[in-house]
């Protein structure tokens, strides 16, 4: 229905110019909304020393850069299509190996990395299909014992975000399609490619503005809820995130 070249194309262009991510979400008044989102993803994707570690949709490696700070040793890699973010995640103060490519073209040997985090990408390709064989791609390129993470927007949370409440460019910035999924949809499309879903939790379900008066407490709080209340994180929170390994 979209047409996938000329939405990524526009997209990509937008990417370019885009506000570093890390600086405005790490840097600024969300903080601790960041350090659950990046925190959630780490301990999901169950890191450990040495391993390879890919990042899909990287933009400026905000996920590569909490991963570097936990001195793990991890190889870390990260793609994303736009280069001016790799840029800039090239001059960051850790080694990483930044990829300019598309996500529906990797260039990687099968079988090269223990974790693969994609966060709030796949959401953004504008076809089930291309989204389904990105996944099943993304199944080759991991090891045996590997696992997958990939979070993306809460369709409950963010209907206004998109004029239909469920697909196309955003309200307040038409260059960027995103693609909004419930738990249903989000289970189905990994399926579709393979994969075996091992969980589908909502997080971030305190909003920013409590956050900020609560900052540690809020944090564990939020995790929490995530972990034990899994009902009321798929209703609450304003991303889903599925843990996902090879069957
Ligand atoms: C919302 S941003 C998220 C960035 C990063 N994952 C983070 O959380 O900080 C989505 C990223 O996906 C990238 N992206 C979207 N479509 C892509 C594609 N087909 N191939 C590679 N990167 C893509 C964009 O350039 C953008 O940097």
């Amino acid at each position: 229905m979209w047409n996938m070249k000329e939405t990524q194309e526009r997209e990509r262009r937008f990417r370019e110019k885009d506000t570093p991510f890390g600086e405005f979400t790490v840097k600024t008044k969300t903080k601790w909304w960041n350090i659950i989102h990046l925190r959630n993803v780490y301990d999901f994707l169950g890191i450990k020393k040495c391993e390879y570690v890919l990042d899909l949709g990287c933009s400026d490696g905000r996920f590569l850069e909490y991963v570097n700070a936990k001195k793990n040793g991890c190889v870390l890699f990260g793609l994303d299509f736009a280069r001016n973010p790799l840029k800039r995640l090239l001059t960051k103060n850790f080694r990483s190996y930044p990829v300019c490519a598309d996500m529906c073209r990797m260039p990687f040997k099968g079988g090269s990395f223990d974790r693969v985090a994609v966060i709030q990408a796949l959401q953004q390709i504008p076809s089930r299909e291309e989204r389904i064989s990105i996944l099943k791609n993304v199944g080759n390129l991991m090891k045996e014992r590997g696992s997958l993470v990939l979070t993306v927007l809460n369709q409950k949370s963010w209907c206004n975000l998109v004029e239909n409440g469920k697909e196309g460019p955003l309200v307040t910035s038409p260059d960027i399609y995103e693609y909004l999924y419930d738990p249903c949809d989000l289970r189905e499309e990994i399926e579709a490619a393979g994969l075996a879903v091992l969980a589908v939790k909502g997080i971030n379900n305190i909003p920013v503005r409590y956050l900020k008066k609560t900052g540690y407490f809020g944090v564990f709080f939020d995790l929490m809820i995530s972990r034990l209340f899994t009902g009321v994180s798929l209703k609450r929170g304003r991303y889903l995130l599925a843990i996902c390994r090879k069957k």
